[in-house]
């Protein structure tokens, strides 16, 4: 039935939106579970969220026993840190954890070139300037030779993204950002639950953040978290999530900080909660399809699963299954083979995000009003360098596949069904 309707919902998106999205409201709520559809209710999140209203309790306040504190509790419990904070985005998370880190306006921060523009935004809202990196073809994640060659005097931090949930390689760069005197933050916005180096992700930095934001592991509308294993730093973060009031931590009515409101909600608390609970399960069944699809595939020419560090199905948390293209192989070209699947209702993307020194905001000159201190000419070359390994990534060889396709077996035989008619299609 798949085959049929998803094609012409295609169709009907294209010309008529509006009937569309209504009609797409509807099946959510009645097939959502055949559909595969995502974000889904994955415990109580309804029933949270009545009892959330019902209180006094909706913000983030004084008090004990509060819903984020439970929240927080579980959390680090999950990701085996011994604290957790609640914020209210993954971007907030990781501008805070600069801050608390010590980073100041002129210090730089090393990441992938083609991670989200997010994290180079969040890194210039806290004042510090975000030094970009090429990637390995292997991995599709940081590749450590570059990140040594573009390490300066002034650089303080390397963040490495867990891009699509796949695990990056946390013992190489936490070695790295040890001997460069650096501090080591995990962007884990899109990867939680995934295992690195034999850990969840997350707990290998002096800070690991997430976030809960659209098409992350967890949903919650918006909201992230941040987790550590050093107590002083995790008591700044709380500090800093409050405008940097030190009433409730430090026991002062005092600001020492430039800081923001980082705070997350109860009631969104209440649904990560709930989120949490049920990620597991949600998790397991994710993994099983994929390692279905991945050996039911193994000998297909042309494509192979991208997997970061561990090469190993089990550690990822597959936000995006992650594949790696040879188009001479394929006998179609990414662009061809993105247009195909698109006519045929499977939801797909770019492996990794356009790379961000082409954005307008870095490519022309509207940068260099904000950053405010630093070496601006190595700022300069770096943002108009190349990136060889990235740009044939997103030109060419990195596809992602939506984890919706694996959500239903439903939507996994559609899958299939399109495969096999592009292998027609393609010759291979
Ligand atoms: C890798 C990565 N880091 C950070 C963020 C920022 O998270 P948020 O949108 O919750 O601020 C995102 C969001 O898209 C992301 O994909």
């Amino acid at each position: 039935m798949l085959q049929r309707f998803l094609p012409l919902a295609v169709k009907i998106r294209k010309r008529h939106p509006g009937v569309f999205y209504f009609l797409a409201r509807i099946a959510k709520r009645f097939f959502g579970q055949t559909l595969g559809v995502f974000p889904r209710i994955l415990g109580n999140e309804v029933e949270a969220v009545t009892e959330i209203l019902r209180s006094s309790q909706w913000n983030m306040a004084y008090g004990r026993g509060l819903v984020h504190e439970r929240l927080e509790a579980e959390f680090s419990e999950f990701v085996g840190t011994k604290h957790a904070v609640a914020v209210g985005s993954g971007g907030m998370a990781l501008q805070m954890s600069l801050r608390a880190l010590g980073l100041k306006p002129g210090d730089e921060a090393i990441h992938q070139v083609d991670t989200c523009s997010a994290t180079a935004m969040a890194v210039m809202n806290a004042g510090v300037t975000p030094i970009f990196a090429d990637i390995s073809e292997q991995t599709f994640m940081l590749d450590c030779a570059d990140v040594q060659r573009r390490i300066g005097g002034q650089t303080k931090a390397l963040i490495a993204t867990h891009m699509w949930g796949n695990p990056e390689d946390v013992s190489k760069l936490r070695q790295i950002a040890h001997d460069n005197g650096l501090r080591f933050v995990e962007d884990t916005c899109l990867a939680l639950g995934a295992i690195a180096a034999g850990k969840p992700a997350g707990c290998w930095g002096d800070v690991g953040v997430f976030s809960f934001g659209c098409l992350k592991p967890i949903q919650t509308g918006e909201g992230g978290m941040i987790v550590t294993n050093d107590e002083a730093l995790a008591k700044e973060l709380r500090s800093l999530r409050h405008w940097g009031d030190r009433t409730i931590e430090f026991g002062v009515r005092d600001v020492t900080q430039l800081a923001w409101n980082g705070r997350m909600s109860e009631i969104l608390a209440g649904i990560a909660r709930e989120q949490l609970r049920g990620y597991p399960g949600h998790l397991e069944e994710l993994r099983a399809r994929v390692a279905d699809f991945r050996s039911a595939y193994a000998d297909c020419p042309g494509f192979s699963m991208v997997l970061g560090a561990t090469d190993s199905v089990p550690s990822s948390a597959f936000t995006q299954v992650v594949l790696r293209l040879e188009e001479s192989a394929f006998g179609l070209s990414k662009r061809e083979l993105m247009d195909f699947l698109g006519q045929s209702g499977v939801p797909h993307w770019h492996a990794n995000f356009e790379l961000i020194n082409t954005l307008s905001f870095f490519r022309g000159d509207a940068w260099r009003d904000w950053i405010l201190r630093g070496d601006i000419d190595r700022v300069a070359a770096n943002n108009s360098g190349s990136f060889p390994a990235a740009e044939r990534v997103y030109a060419q060889s990195g596809l992602g596949l939506s984890k919706s396709n694996f959500l239903s077996d439903g939507n996994r035989r559609h899958l299939d069904t399109v495969i096999q008619s592009l292998s027609r299609k393609s010759g291979s």
